[in-house]
């Protein structure tokens, strides 16, 4: 579904994204790990086109997507949430989901300011489905609650929502486990396994490696902006490399 080939973004002389090459079939779950600085987030930008290459192509079903804009890769179907979740201040909630379903809406712009008959049968299509995408998630009582009263949690499950409501067909996921809690982890990783299982293609950047490696297919480990392993859970656990990546960044050196 999705190909990266040589894929840079730099920084001024800053290497974020270096030479990085790989493909997510379709229905599967990928991971993208490693240290802080990796380039994992640049990376979704990239695949968003929230921000533009410096060289290198990514295609979507075969098409190339460089020099799209973000509201056109939507269109395409690929859907994110961010790092730092960016919700929409002052509204409610099921409005703010409904924001999400509407980057696939079919009437345009100028439909949505008249009332036509077919705008209200697609509103309450939207209004629906959004609400759905609430009950998915276990939040439809917060329908109603302005975002900006949420607990951290909730607007991550709000952001969630949001990019199940625009129908993807590929889910950006990125770190939606932090500042959640064991149980809340546990039950995002069900979550994203269902999402899978509705034909939603996912690739997930975390840094908590028990979710990462209960759920995921396969695993592209990124340091300082280069591919340093693609492979299987099991494979990625036991690799000197990336075992070394991760030792130089968390542990103390053994004494
Ligand atoms: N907009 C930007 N301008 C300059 N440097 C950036 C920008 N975004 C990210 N970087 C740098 O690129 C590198 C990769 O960052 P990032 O993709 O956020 O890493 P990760 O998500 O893996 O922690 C870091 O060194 C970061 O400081
Ligand atoms: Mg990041």
């Amino acid at each position: 579904m999705l190909e990266l080939h040589k894929v840079h973004k730099h920084f001024g002389g800053l290497q974020a994204v270096d030479n990085v090459s790989f493909t997510v079939a379709t229905g599967c779950i990928k991971g993208v790990i490693g240290p802080n600085g990796a380039g994992k987030s640049t990376l979704f930008n990239l695949i968003a086109c929230n921000t533009p290459l410096s060289s290198g192509s990514i295609r979507l079903n075969g098409r190339e997507i460089q020099g799209l804009k973000a509201y056109q890769t939507a269109a395409l179907g690929i859907a994110r949430t961010f790092q730092n979740i960016k919700l929409f201040s002052g509204m409610k909630v099921l409005e703010c989901v409904m924001v999400g379903a509407h980057t696939r809406g079919r009437a345009g712009f100028l439909a949505g300011m008249l009332p036509l008959p077919k705008h209200r049968r697609e509103e309450a299509a939207i209004r629906d489905k959004s609400m759905a995408c609430l009950e998915f998630l276990n939040i439809a009582d917060l329908a109603h609650s302005p975002t900006d009263a949420l607990a951290f949690g909730q607007q991550r499950a709000v952001e969630l929502a949001r990019a199940l409501a625009a129908d993807p067909q590929l889910l950006l996921l990125d770190e939606p486990a932090a500042g959640l809690n064991i149980y809340e982890t546990a039950e995002l990783g069900r979550l994203i396994t269902t999402i899978r299982e509705q034909n939603i293609t996912v690739l997930l950047v975390e840094h908590d490696m028990s979710l990462v490696m209960d759920i995921c297919d396969e695993i592209v480990v990124l340091s300082s902006g280069r591919k340093l392993a693609e492979d299987s859970p099991t494979n990625i656990q036991r690799n000197p490399e990336v075992i070394a990546a991760y030792l130089g960044e968390d542990h103390e050196p053994a004494r």
